[in-house]
């Protein structure tokens, strides 16, 4: 009797088990450059007359930005997706990040992830919260650390190399 109902649990619970895991997602980490073309695929939207020294934009400057994202350095590398927001300056060599990194191919095409932060562009490191997601990121925890890796100084344009670390939620 007693062996028959060990039997069924440990019946019950094998067939239960792939549902148990079936949400048990894998913590992700990525690594992309994000191609930042003033005028192209970023546009300055808000203005003050409040410059900010050594800052290519005024202190309250917002940006609406429509960024490629490819998985090597070159333009022409393959592209994930695109990081699509806004970023707002600071009085200082600061912006604020409020933006979704949108996957359209790879792994995670149709999945995005919320990115909010704070990027003081004088620091070589600077690290955001991934603040929430869609898809195979729903409810993800996690953060991203950028760096500058160009910068045209006659152009505006600029290209920065993210690592992402994203904790999707387990349930
Ligand atoms: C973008 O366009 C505006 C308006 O034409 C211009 O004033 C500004 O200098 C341009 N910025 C860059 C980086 O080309
Ligand atoms: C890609 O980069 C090259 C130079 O590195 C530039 O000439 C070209 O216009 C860029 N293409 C795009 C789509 O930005
Ligand atoms: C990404 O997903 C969309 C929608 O399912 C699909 O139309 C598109 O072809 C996919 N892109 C790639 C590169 O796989």
């Amino acid at each position: 009797m007693a062996s028959h109902t060990r039997i069924l649990l440990s019946l019950l619970f094998l067939s239960l088990s792939p549902l148990l895991t079936s949400c048990n997602k894998d913590p992700v980490h990525l690594h992309f450059y994000v191609h930042m073309l003033p005028n192209k695929t970023e546009v300055l939207v808000a203005k003050s007359d409040i410059p900010v020294p050594g800052s290519f934009y005024n202190f309250g400057s917002v940006i609406v930005l429509d960024n490629l994202i490819t998985e090597g350095p070159e333009n022409t590398s393959y592209p994930l997706g695109k990081t699509q927001g806004v970023m707002s300056v600071m009085n200082s060599l600061t912006v604020t990040w409020a933006a979704n990194i949108v996957f359209t191919a790879g792994q995670y095409n149709g999945s995005s992830l919320a990115i909010l932060g704070t990027d003081d562009i004088t620091q070589p490191i600077r690290e955001l919260a991934i603040a929430g997601g869609s898809g195979y990121f729903r409810m993800a925890q996690g953060y991203i650390t950028i760096k500058t890796y160009s910068v045209d100084f006659n152009t505006g344009d600029a290209e920065i190399e993210v690592d992402l670390y994203a904790y999707p939620a387990k349930y």
